[in-house]
Formats: C-alpha cells, structure tokens, sequence
C-alpha cells in the first residue's frame, strides 16, 4: 500500500502587518509548527481532517469545510478518475493568524501531487494552494501560501516576494502566546482602512514608519543585533496600537511579558485578539512563560526560518 505524507509550516509576521495592505513592505518567517497531510490507497475520493473532525466522501458528503481542498483535487486529476484518502492533521491553531489554512493546502497540494506522480515545481505548488485559499479568504495576498512553501524569511511588498537570507541570532527564542481570543482578518483590516481615510494626514507617518523599521529590521538581524530587533518591535507594537487593533488581552500579554525581561513583544497578523509575538534570550522564556500562563490559551516556542514544504 502507498502511503505519501508531506508538512508545511506556519508563519508568523514579524514586522509589517496591515502596513503592508496598502503598499508598505512586511517580513515574514516560517515556524516550526506543522499541518501535515498523507494520502493513501482507496477506491473512492475521501479526504478527512482530524483537526475539523469531518470527512469527505465524494460525491456523497461533502461538507463545506472541505471544499477548498476538493478545488485542489480537481485541478491536479485534471479529468483522471484516480482514488485516494487524504488524512489532514495540523498542529496549527486555526484563526490566530499562523497562517492554518495555507499550510494545510500547501502540504495537501505536495502529498498528492507526488501520490499522482506529477512533477510539479514550488511555484506550481503554491500557486495551486492559493486557489484553496481564495475559497477560504476571498482575495488573500498570497502572503501565507508562499511562505509556507517556500519556507525561510521573506521580505514582501505589492505581491512581490524577495527570499532574505538572515542567520537567526542562536541564544534567542520567539514566543507566539495565544490570546484565545478568535478574530476576522477582514474586519480588523477593515477597521484600520476606515480610521486610515478619516485620519489620512497623520497616518502617512506611521505608515512611513513601518516601512523604516521593516529595512532597520533586516539591518539589525544581518548583523545580530538583538536590543536594536526588541526596541524595533516595540515600536512597531506602538504603530499597530495607533491602528486600532490591540485589544486589553494583546497588551497585558505584551506588557507582562517585557516586565518579565522580553526584549520586544507585538502584535503578529491582524490583531484585535490572536497572538502575541515575544523576542527573548532563551534562559528568559521559562520565566515569560510563568508570568504570562493566566492570560494566555495555549503558547508556541517557535524555531524561525525553517524549510518550507517538503516530505514527511
Ligand atoms: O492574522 P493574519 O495571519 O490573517 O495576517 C493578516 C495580515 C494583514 O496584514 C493584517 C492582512 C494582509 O492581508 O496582509
């Protein structure tokens, strides 16, 4: 019996979010938190996932949370009439903007296009994948698939993705700390899209900011400077509070958590709820984790930069 399996890994914004839908540039990493898909003999199309507790017959039950992957099935039989089973079991938290459902398509795509034989390339893979996500998400910016396929650090602006090749400094860890509280990116963009409009004249400024601290970011981890990486998130948390998108549980998490010795702590993704990004020395984080255990859900000590898809 064959039986292929495939990850991909999730991602985490460390500079740039909601800058970066109007044009401004943001930089990604990819995390070692995997969603992992293997795919099996079977004499009907069925595709289940353990972590929504549903499963796909084709044909015969196909529940709504599935479809996105059945848009991938179609695209890569091409009209063959093949069988499978796909199994999906991710790690990843769904909707605390690690970026779930990418991953899933990513490594979905990869395991059955090597169960088909295909020989599809990275860019293939990706652009299959955000197919799925279009179904989920509507107009993504594409942000998550290829990261997740591609893995490393990417610097991305206006849809267009530059691979940065950045050593991470060894004795330092990055903390995401789950609010629990779930969130739409699409409204917390929204919300910051409105105030952006009626306070234009100001905004302007924050927005050039970002961009300054995304290249200063870049400049401060090629030459391994720690302080200056902290000091420039906690000013990028400071931008995305005149946004609009810390909620009280975002910022008891950010402040415990730079009393308690983090050098920077900040929002990642859309806010107004998900996680918390933390950036402390390694002998630090038993010591963040113990102050921060009552307001968090669930925490991640995360290995930034690793290799996108592959198989498993
Ligand atoms: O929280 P997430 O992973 O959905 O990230 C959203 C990032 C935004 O910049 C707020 C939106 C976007 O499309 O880039």
């Amino acid at each position: 019996m064959t039986m292929i399996c495939s990850r991909a890994p999730a991602k985490t914004i460390l500079f740039g979010e909601h800058f970066v839908v109007l044009g401004k540039p943001a930089l990604v990493t990819a995390i070692d938190v995997y969603a992992k898909v293997c795919i099996k003999d079977s004499s009907r199309i069925i595709i289940e996932s353990k972590n929504l507790g549903e499963k796909l017959i084709k044909d015969v039950y196909e529940p709504k949370a599935l479809l996105p992957y059945l848009r991938i099935v179609e695209e890569l039989l091409n009209g063959s009439k093949e069988c499978f089973h796909a199994i999906i079991d991710s790690e990843i938290p769904i909707g605390s903007g690690m970026g779930s459902s990418a991953a899933t398509a990513v490594a979905f795509t990869h395991a059955l296009s090597r169960y088909l034989g295909l020989d599809l390339d990275l860019e293939d893979i990706s652009k299959i994948a955000y197919k799925a996500e279009e179904l989920i998400h509507g107009k993504p910016s594409g942000i998550d698939n290829t990261i997740s396929t591609y893995g490393g650090f990417l610097y991305y602006q206006e849809g267009v993705f530059k691979h940065i090749d950045i050593p991470w400094p060894q004795d330092y860890s990055l903390i995401l700390i789950d609010t629990g509280v779930k969130r739409s990116t699409k409204v917390a963009v929204e919300k910051v899209l409105k105030r952006y409009e009626k306070k234009k004249s100001i905004m302007k400024y924050l927005y050039d900011a970002a961009e300054e601290i995304v290249h200063e970011a870049i400049k401060a981890l090629k030459r391994g400077d720690v302080e200056s990486l902290g000091e420039l998130m906690n000013i990028n948390h400071g931008l995305l509070v005149s946004l609009g998108v810390a909620i009280p549980e975002t910022e008891t998490i950010v402040h415990e958590s730079l009393r308690h010795g983090a050098l920077g702590a900040k929002i990642t993704g859309a806010g107004m709820g998900g996680c918390v990004l933390v950036f402390v020395k390694k002998t630090e984080v038993r010591n963040i984790l113990k102050s921060i255990s009552q307001y968090s859900k669930a925490y991640y000590v995360v290995k930034p930069g690793v290799k996108g898809v592959e198989h498993w």
